[in-house]
This record gives C-alpha cells, structure tokens and sequence, in this order.
C-alpha cells in the first residue's frame, strides 16, 4: 500500500472523525511508516498545556522483541485487573456493552505483542507527583489523527502499574513519567460511532437540573 503522508487524513471532517473515534483493540500486525507516527504524534503537539509547557515526549516502540517485552507484564496486570469483572460477566445480567468491552480489552492484552506500534506518552512531575492531566489533551489529539488517517488506537493506562520499571526501560528520566500507551495499527474492525449517553442527559444550562 502506498501512503502520501502529506494528504491522508487532512479531508476528514472534525467533528464526524471525534463521533467516530472509538477504541479500536483489534489492529492488523502490519508496519506503520515512521512519517505516519510522526504525523499522528505531531497532532498531539497542536494540543493544550498549562503555561504552553508543552510537557509531552513520545515514544513509539516498534521493535518486536521490546513490544513482547512490554506485552507480557501487560498482560500480567491487566490479569489481575480484569478478574472482577470476568466474575461478574459470568452472570447472564451482565450488561452487553460492558461485555462488548471486556472482549475487546481481553483482545488487546492476548495480542498486544503484534500490535506494530507501542506509543507510550511521558510527561513531567511537580513536586514529585506525575502530572498527568497535562498530557491528556494530547492523547486525545493522537487518538483523533489516528481516526482522521485511518490508523486503529485506544488508550490504555495499565502500565503506570510497574511505571518505574517501563520508564527505566525507555531509559525516561525520573522527572519524565510515561502517562500512556497507545497500541496503534492497522484497524482489523471499522472505526464507527461508540455508544454513549445521550448529550441531553448530560447538558445544562445555568444550573444543574435533576433528572
Ligand atoms: C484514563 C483512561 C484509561 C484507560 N485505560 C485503558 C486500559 O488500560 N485498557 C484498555 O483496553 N482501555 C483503556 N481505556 C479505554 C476505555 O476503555 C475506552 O475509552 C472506553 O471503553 C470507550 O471505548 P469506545 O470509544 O470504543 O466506546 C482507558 C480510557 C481512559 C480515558
């Protein structure tokens, strides 16, 4: 597949791509070039910040071997996380969309180690607490250029579960923490509109009404 990196992505209108930004779990095992990752990553970089510190560094892991490294103390944690709610998606009350989640993240944690890009987002601390709030505005502009492009993405945080050994792995400073990490693919599914509240439910004007 030939890519011009320069046009994709760039005729997606704004809003249709943020009302089809799902999570995409199941990506394809083939390669993104470099100047795509750049691209997407470069989007983050039009975000927000405090003080336009612009605290975020970027890195995009590749490598077979580092993303099995990665994909197995993932996929330990995410284990233990994820054991409540296997229990209680053993209950036919479970609910369908919270099932609907669980597969897709089971999904991602068995296959993470083919997903060809790991992009893992570092940002800063003061006095000494990672500030990661910093860094979601971000996120969420790579989350949107991975749509508008085509790439398949989710946000995932599970790591900040063993921070200091993933962060001496990237070779990060102490004062530079990894907030996120973003497998990012080829999408193996179709982006589409998640499911959400109605914005009538969550919309006031003056004052917050009961409902
Ligand atoms: C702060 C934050 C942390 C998240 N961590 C994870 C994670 O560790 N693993 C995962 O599979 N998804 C994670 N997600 C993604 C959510 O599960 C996802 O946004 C939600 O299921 C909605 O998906 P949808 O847009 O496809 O409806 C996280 C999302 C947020 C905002």
């Amino acid at each position: 597949m030939v890519i011009d990196v320069a046009t994709i992505g760039e005729d997606v209108p704004l809003l249709e791509g943020i009302r089809t930004a799902c999570a995409i779990r199941r990506l394809r095992p083939d390669p993104v070039p470099r100047e795509l990752i750049r691209k997407v990553c470069e989007a983050g970089t039009f975000a927000p910040s405090g003080g336009n510190r612009q605290p975020w560094t970027f890195i995009a892991v590749t490598d077979p071997e580092r993303r099995s490294w990665f994909a197995e103390r993932y996929r330990r944690v995410f284990a233990s996380y994820i054991a409540p709610a296997r229990r209680a998606a053993e209950s036919p009350d479970y609910p369908n969309a919270q099932r609907k989640i669980l597969a897709g993240a089971l999904h991602l944690a068995e296959h993470l180690h083919e997903a060809p890009v790991h992009l893992f987002v570092a940002g800063w601390k003061r006095r000494g607490e990672p500030q990661y709030q910093a860094l979601y505005p971000a996120i969420e502009n790579v989350l949107l250029a991975c749509r508008a492009v085509g790439l398949g993405a989710s946000l995932t945080t599970l790591q900040q579960a063993f921070q200091a050994e993933v962060d001496a792995w990237l070779g990060l400073p102490e004062t530079q923490p990894t907030c996120a990490m973003l497998p990012i693919g080829w999408p193996a599914v179709k982006h589409r509109r998640p499911v959400r509240r109605s914005i009538d439910e969550c919309l006031h004007f003056e004052r917050f009404t009961p409902r």
